[in-house]
């Protein structure tokens, strides 16, 4: 029998990433079962894709908390309580913050980056950032996600060309493709012990 890891997904938007781990689960491609989706973003369309899929759905709304670091205390409750063994923030745009969840999940959180990092470290549009200063080569970083922001330990990295890509949009679709095939491979890594 394969061990399925249990995960708790961060996204604040379209969550097609989300999405690519969804389909994994469902054709056996990724060892995981998704116990949870927390949102910070009541419209984001991950939501949509949550429950098409059975998945419980989570709300943090910053705005009801006075301290911002209180959110953060109701996200580490929320993984703890749904067990989740990983935390993969996909497309989630806020810094996670506090030492509960750095604690709890030690080396337990990912995130995917669209850049080669450190390039484009701390950046929202990495993938217009990479268009606009011109480069031929751009791509993807899953890495561990520590309070240094987008500058945790390498986990995965892949190179995209863009040379050819005509607009921030052109490289921001190419390299997505390759970042749903890198979120399944290494998730399904961590499932089968391949990372720790
Ligand atoms: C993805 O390209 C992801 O790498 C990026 O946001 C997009 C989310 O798309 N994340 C960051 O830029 C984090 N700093 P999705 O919601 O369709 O998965």
């Amino acid at each position: 029998m394969v061990n399925k890891i249990r995960i708790g997904v961060l996204a604040s938007g379209r969550g097609s990433n989300f999405q690519a781990l969804i389909d994994g689960a469902e054709n056996g491609e990724v060892a995981c079962n998704i116990a949870v989706l927390i949102t910070d973003n009541p419209n984001a369309q991950a939501i949509e894709r949550a429950k098409k899929a059975g998945i419980p759905v989570e709300i943090v709304n910053f705005k009801s908390f006075q301290k911002r670091e209180d959110a953060d205390k109701r996200i580490a409750e929320i993984l703890e309580q749904y067990s989740a063994e990983l935390v993969v923030l996909a497309g989630y745009m806020r810094i996670l913050r506090g030492a509960r969840i750095f604690e709890r999940f030690k080396n337990k959180i990912i995130n995917i980056h669209p850049s080669l990092l450190p390039q484009f470290k701390g950046s929202t549009n990495s993938q217009k950032d990479a268009f606009e200063a011109g480069l031929k080569e751009s791509g993807l970083t899953i890495h561990f996600v520590t309070e240094d922001l987008d500058g945790g330990a390498i986990i995965y990295q892949e190179k995209v060309d863009i040379s050819e890509c005509k607009s921030a949009e052109e490289v921001s679709a190419k390299i997505l493709v390759r970042e749903h095939a890198a979120m399944k491979k290494v998730v399904d890594n961590f499932a089968k012990g391949k990372i720790d």
